[in-house]
């Protein structure tokens, strides 16, 4: 298993930020004091991410350039945090805590069963665009597992029946 996704790269893509977008950046950026703007990184990044639902290499490659630093520095910061999609996802993003204390009260039994249930592996989306499975570390609710974060919510205690309730819940938009 490895911890990162893999960036999506296609080399003749290019990507324009919205003027909207820009905007907010150079407002975030000039928060902070001259010389130290690439603490600004994280931001932009989760700027970016809102914009267009993921983060693409081109897009990395703009806020590097809009920090003035290296590419690579953006790359970096990226890959290391989960919350962060570096290739196009679907609708609804079932992020499963794999850390031990979940994995003590079956999450891998969930992640497997969640890959058989949506006929994907981890870090694929349906086919109708409605999923994407991605496993993360610790959500910080490690009393309450086996854990799935999806958008700003957390479903605690998940059983493999739980979990089927909560995917017709989605699909059938009881659950936005
Ligand atoms: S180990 Fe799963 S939330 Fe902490």
């Amino acid at each position: 298993m490895s911890h990162h996704s893999q960036p999506t790269y296609d080399p003749n893509e290019t990507i324009t930020f919205s003027p909207a977008l820009t905007e907010e950046m150079k407002a975030v950026v000039a928060q902070f004091p001259e010389g130290k703007t690439k603490s600004a990184l994280l931001r932009l990044l989760h700027l970016v991410q809102r914009e267009f639902g993921w983060v693409s290499v081109p897009a990395m490659d703009q806020v590097a350039a809009f920090l003035n630093i290296q590419p690579i520095e953006v790359y970096e910061v990226a890959t290391f945090y989960t919350m962060f999609h570096l290739q196009p996802v679907g609708k609804h993003v079932l992020e499963v805590c794999r850390t031990g204390p979940c994995m003590l009260v079956g999450s891998d039994s969930l992640i497997d069963h969640f890959e058989k249930k949506l006929n994907i592996k981890v870090g694929e989306t349906t086919e109708d665009g409605l999923f994407t499975l991605k496993t993360v570390e610790c959500l910080g609710g490690c009393g309450y597992g086996p854990l799935l974060q999806c958008k700003n919510r957390f479903h605690e205690h998940l059983t493999l029946e739980k979990a089927d309730a909560l995917l017709e819940q989605y699909k059938n938009g009881e659950i936005q």
